[in-house]
């Protein structure tokens, strides 16, 4: 595995790894990507058996243009060039059908297909490069708190020669990941919020978004436990003073707590495993409204 940083030499290199099959890890505006060309079977095996993804868990599209994205979906409805030019690139995935070049794997049986623009220059550069879309889900090992940092991804995968490169960038500049939208004719719903409201989106769309909450599991992902460090995390109302707990609070809005928020949330995660027996979040109506932070957390203490 080699750490790479963002010369051009270097990334002609790694586009050829990824014309070969490799695994190589991308930095994204959102979380680190763990990619391989979406369209070659064998390449997309990879990134399930070295995540340890179930198979019945879909992969997001990350690629460069509007017209890419109108390449592998069909049946766009109308206000999906909108949320184009008015978030991409950006941290918005957008759920549309797929067309017939998308390979089943990547969606794991289903007709729509996750795809997004990462709004990170030297990633765009990669795409451009390849002239493929990149399968990409977020470079952790399954479970673990999505990788803002090089760092994190040696931590969960040592020197692996499963992966060819990583390219580092430096920290995530949101740190948490994109807004998964699936849009259908007549309304919108949110699968997984993020950094783009729904606000943000009811401004530029004229069609009815719905946060989704049903039973019916509309992306697959979010059935798994996630984002969780190896010690136990829990919402309370209180402090606990106790040298083996790492209080949080958004923004350190409490006293006495260390501040988190959507920019180092996993990385805080991350830094207290060996610091810590538990992490404990005080439970504020100010978390609770940042919606993308919140259902973080709610999926960390699950
Ligand atoms: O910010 C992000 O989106 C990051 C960066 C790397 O781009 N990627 C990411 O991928 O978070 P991943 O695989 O960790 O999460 C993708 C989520 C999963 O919950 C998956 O079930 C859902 O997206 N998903 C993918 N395709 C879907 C589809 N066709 N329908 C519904 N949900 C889908
Ligand atoms: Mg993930």
């Amino acid at each position: 595995m080699k750490i790479i940083d963002n010369f051009s030499s270097n990334l002609k290199e790694l586009a050829k790894s990824l014309v070969e099959g490799e695994l190589v890890v991308i930095p994204t505006e959102t979380v680190y990507g763990l990619a391989a060309n979406a369209l070659d079977v064998n390449a997309v095996k990879k990134i399930f058996s070295t995540k340890g993804r179930p198979q019945d868990n879909p992969l997001i599209l990350h690629t460069f243009s509007k017209n890419e994205i109108y390449k592998y979906t069909k049946n766009q409805p109308f206000y999906v060039e909108t949320l184009i030019n008015n978030f991409m690139p950006g941290a918005l995935t957008l759920v549309l059908d797929k067309s017939d070049i998308v390979p089943e794997i990547i969606t794991a049986g289903l007709t729509t297909v996750g795809i997004r623009i990462p709004n990170n220059k030297t990633t765009l550069e990669l795409l451009k490069l390849t002239g493929f879309p990149l399968a990409a889900p977020s470079a952790n090992k399954s479970g673990r708190p999505s990788p803002t940092r090089v760092q994190h991804i040696i931590d969960d995968y040592g020197d692996s020669n499963l992966i060819y490169g990583i390219i580092d960038d430096g920290d995530c500049k949101i740190g948490i990941e994109s807004t998964i939208l699936k849009c259908e004719e007549n309304q919108a719903i949110i699968l997984r919020p993020g950094n783009i409201s729904k606000k943000q989106l009811e401004d530029v769309i004229n069609v009815d978004i719905i946060d989704y909450k049903g039973d019916k599991l509309l992306a697959p992902g979010m059935k798994y436990k996630h984002y969780s460090p190896s010690i136990p995390v829990i919402l309370t109302d209180e402090i606990i003073l106790n040298e083996n707990t790492l209080n949080l609070s958004l923004n350190a809005e409490i006293d006495n707590t260390y501040p988190v928020n959507e920019n180092n949330l996993y990385s805080v995660f991350r830094d207290a495993e060996n610091k810590y027996n538990q992490i404990n979040i005080i439970k504020t109506d100010s978390l609770i409204n940042n919606t993308a932070l919140f259902n973080r957390i709610l999926r960390a203490v699950e």
